[in-house]
């Protein structure tokens, strides 16, 4: 594999590219290559085995590219679909989890709450990480509907809000002191989701951490990229408008099936 090759990132729609962003901050050398699968989101409420066959679908294709090494932007692909992945290929792959570890570390409540999809509450991988801090008090909460709006462009609508504030109230009246946001989508709301919850909830993502890791993976085994070519392309499946409306202009968005 030449070192020179992109990084593929996949989710299923446009969230991951808040992870795509922290990776383009730390690494803004490296070439990547984005695939929103937006035809396929949400992945949220779809079956372990769904969920590995459209995480097998976008490896294909971001292989096909001779990515160098795949990052799985998505919590509910990564933790359904992760441990098949590294089974079935050989290029290696960076997952996001939510950040539970973190937070319940740094919890002075020792409550903390978790927006995140059906399938990454009910995941395995989740349930085994959230099982490792007994002490804590993990309110969950299914953001049922979120992902829709983000895809249809709706981050600040009035639904939304309200939406929102059905989720946080709970975990507010229960004294959280750490909100985490486990989908990719969500640091996108994180405005409309400050103006709800009191100043002293911590919010935190993952999207900093998978940079991290990235970094850490380039150096230890993949290679960094030695040109200054440094191309941010985006493929989607859907209309365009949305993911552009959120990259800006400065970005080249591909609309392609896969
Ligand atoms: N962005 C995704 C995640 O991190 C998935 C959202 C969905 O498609 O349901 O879980």
């Amino acid at each position: 594999m030449d070192n020179n090759n992109a990084i593929g990132i996949f989710d299923s729609g446009i969230g991951g590219t808040s992870i795509w962003s922290a990776i383009h901050d730390l690494l803004p050398d490296e070439k990547t290559i984005y695939l929103a699968d937006s035809k396929n989101a949400p992945y949220g409420q779809k079956s372990k085995a769904q969920i590995i066959d459209l995480c097998i679908k976008n490896t294909d294709y971001l292989l096909q590219m001779d990515c160098k090494l795949i990052v799985i932007a998505c919590n509910t692909a990564t933790t359904n679909a992760i441990k098949e992945l590294r089974e079935k290929y050989t290029i290696p792959f960076i997952g996001i989890e939510p950040a539970i570890k973190p937070a319940a570390l740094s919890s002075k409540t020792k409550v903390i709450g978790i927006l995140a999809t059906q399938g990454t509450l009910t995941s395995d991988l989740f349930n085994k990480t959230a099982g490792m801090f007994q002490t804590t008090k993990i309110i969950e909460q299914v953001g049922h509907g979120l992902v829709q709006l983000i895809e249809a462009g709706e981050i600040n609508s009035e639904d939304m809000s309200l939406l929102l504030l059905s989720y946080l109230q709970p975990m507010i009246d229960a004294d959280i002191d750490y909100l985490v946001l486990g989908c990719s989508h969500y640091p996108y709301l994180i405005p409309q989701i400050k103006k709800i919850l009191p100043d002293h909830i911590h919010i935190i993502d993952s999207g900093e951490a998978v940079a991290r890791q990235t970094k850490n993976l380039l150096r230890e085994q993949v290679g960094f990229t030695n040109t200054k070519e440094n191309e941010s392309l985006f493929y989607t499946n859907t209309n365009p408008t949305v993911l552009k409306d959120i990259l800006g202009k400065k970005y080249n968005v591909i609309e392609k099936e896969f």
